[in-house]
């Protein structure tokens, strides 16, 4: 039985109910447009809890000023429909921008007003180097959201992965008393690792959208054949990628793919590597795909 609550205090009310009736509270936060990747993570949750919430907000804090904020997909209807579906969700949050940022918000960083949460150290890199003020919202409605719900388990995807080294900080940090687990990266039948804004491809692209995925394979097979180097490892995910955007502009496609970046790095201080060693690496990158933006990652032999 799935109950919706759009205010906070009504949601407080359910919480300190599952508290009253002893039921460990599992948390899931979303932006919506829910696919097979966010329901592994609310299946997974719900093994561990005996009450299980989600929340969908589309966190305005979290887009820079030239980002997708406006056509981000919101599928609202369907998302409460596979929720309920699954049958595992006890409670979906769905807040107001007004009630989660009482200050008001703007997504211009020097205009913004109220109280806003910075993980140092974990932001500025991969990622944080193409939206250097990414993670500043991720970690502000994450704060928010934990003190709203008060869960004792949270769930978040490895797809995002910097994103889970951040919020393993912020926990620790922030003395937040709840325990995070990471979900594995639920993928199309191609490769294509799921994401809300796989909605944005058209077909055409959607065709070469598994270039990414399969160029840090090509990575992880020359790791696995016992390169170590930065530059051997990366080079063939570079060709394979020139060369499907060659393919591209040959068959006169109206789009094109670009590379954001290919990061090789530590898996606990983030920073690039010129060799891997004995903690591992991990291994992510960003491709445009004509405008959409779409992000994977592997890891390399990581302990
Ligand atoms: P969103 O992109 O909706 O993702 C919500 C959660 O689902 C995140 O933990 C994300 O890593 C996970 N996820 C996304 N794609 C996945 C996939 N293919 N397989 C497994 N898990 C996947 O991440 C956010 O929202 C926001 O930044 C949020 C944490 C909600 C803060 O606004």
């Amino acid at each position: 039985n799935m109950q919706i609550f759009e205010n906070i205090h009504p949601l407080r009310n359910w919480r300190r109910l599952m508290v009253r009736e002893e039921k460990l509270i599992g948390f899931v936060p979303t932006m919506g447009s829910l696919h097979e990747g966010h329901l592994s993570l609310i299946k997974q949750a719900n093994k561990l809890c005996k009450a299980v919430a989600v929340s969908i907000f589309v966190n305005p804090a979290q887009f820079a000023p030239n980002e997708d904020l406006d056509k981000y997909p919101r599928s609202l209807s369907d998302d409460l429909a596979k929720l309920s579906a699954i049958n595992c969700v006890d409670a979906v949050f769905l807040p107001k921008v007004e009630d989660i940022y009482p200050a008001g918000i703007t997504l211009d960083v020097e205009k913004q007003l109220g109280t806003f949460v910075e993980v140092k150290g974990k932001s500025h890199q991969m990622e944080g180097q193409s939206r250097p003020t990414f993670f500043r919202g991720v970690a502000t409605v994450v704060t928010k959201l934990f003190n709203i719900v008060q869960p004792d388990h949270v769930f978040f995807g490895q797809k995002d992965i910097q994103q889970c080294a951040v919020i393993k900080n912020l926990i620790r940090d922030l003395h937040f008393p709840l325990e995070l687990h990471v979900g594995p990266t639920l993928r199309e039948e191609d490769g294509l690792a799921m994401s809300s804004r796989n909605k944005y491809l058209t077909p055409e692209m959607r065709k070469v959208a598994a270039i990414l995925y399969q160029s840090l394979n090509a990575v992880k097979h020359a790791f696995e054949q016992n390169i170590r180097d930065r530059k051997n490892l990366l080079a063939p995910a570079y060709d394979l990628i020139e060369n499907k955007s060659k393919f591209i502009k040959d068959q006169n496609l109206d789009f094109s793919i670009k590379l954001d970046y290919l990061s090789l790095a530590d898996p606990e201080s983030l920073q690039e590597l010129d060799e891997v060693g004995e903690n591992g690496a991990i291994l992510s990158g960003a491709l445009y795909i004509g405008t959409t933006r779409i992000l994977d990652n592997l890891l390399l032999n990581c302990k």
